[in-house]
């Protein structure tokens, strides 16, 4: 799919503890500081409606209707989301920085719950037809180090949601599957090395993001 957006639709991909929040922040200043209107928001997610569903699909609530199902709840969300808040920011030429979107979906229900990629795609057609993502960073970190950050973030007490309890080898998978992804849509997918301080992986993200601005005729200072 290709974009006729006004604004710039960013998404950010990776695994569990690859640092997607942080590096949200350093863009999301940077654009600011660039005089650009900035839009952030997450998956599942971003409206009222999609909360609702966030927590239904977070809480395992929806785990014995199967991953079909889960895929279409998480697709019901974003139908929400992307009426909602991103397509009006996008018209308005705003940039929309989202955590997460429809490659989380290919990675977690695709490759993980092994729902058919045709059945995936046609659920991506009916909801992000005139939505699509200018630019995805994939934030790719080996999963042992990224556990041990989402270990460190984790709170004490606080349990590990619906798809952080599974197995590290499935980290391995999804690690493999978001790689995947990215050879096979190069232009839009930015793979971005996630390992070093929070200081260098902004560095890197700005260097891949630049090029689109420069391409739309945008500031980059
Ligand atoms: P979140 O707390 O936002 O986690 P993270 O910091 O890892 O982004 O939880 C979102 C969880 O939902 C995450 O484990 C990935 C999963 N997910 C899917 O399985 N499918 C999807 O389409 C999306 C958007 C998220």
């Amino acid at each position: 799919m290709s974009t006729t957006n006004k604004g710039l639709f960013i998404t950010f991909e990776g695994g569990e503890g690859a640092g997607k929040t942080s590096q949200i922040d350093r863009l999301k200043e940077r654009l600011s500081s660039n005089g650009y209107d900035v839009v952030v928001t997450r998956e599942p997610g971003g409206t009222p409606g999609a909360e609702i569903v966030r927590h239904v699909l977070l809480s395992g609530a929806a785990e014995r209707f199967g991953s079909e199902m889960e895929a279409i709840l998480f697709s019901a969300a974003r139908n929400d989301h992307v009426q909602n808040v991103i397509k009006p920011a996008l018209d308005k030429g705003h940039m929309v920085l989202c955590d997460r979107f429809v490659d989380s979906t290919r990675v977690y229900q695709g490759v993980s719950g092994k729902v058919e990629m045709s059945f995936l795609k046609t659920l991506e057609e009916i909801v992000c037809e005139e939505c699509w993502p200018d630019i995805t960073l994939l934030l790719d970190l080996d999963p042992k180090l990224g556990m041990e950050r989402a270990n460190q973030r984790r709170g004490e007490g606080e349990v590990p949601d619906r798809f952080e309890k599974e197995a590290f080898e499935e980290q391995i998978k999804r690690r493999e599957g978001f790689l995947t992804m990215a050879k096979k849509e190069p232009e839009r997918v930015k793979v971005i090395d996630a390992s070093g301080d929070i200081e260098t992986v902004s560095k890197r993200i700005w260097n891949a993001v630049k090029p689109i601005l420069k391409a739309r005729g945008l500031k980059t200072a």
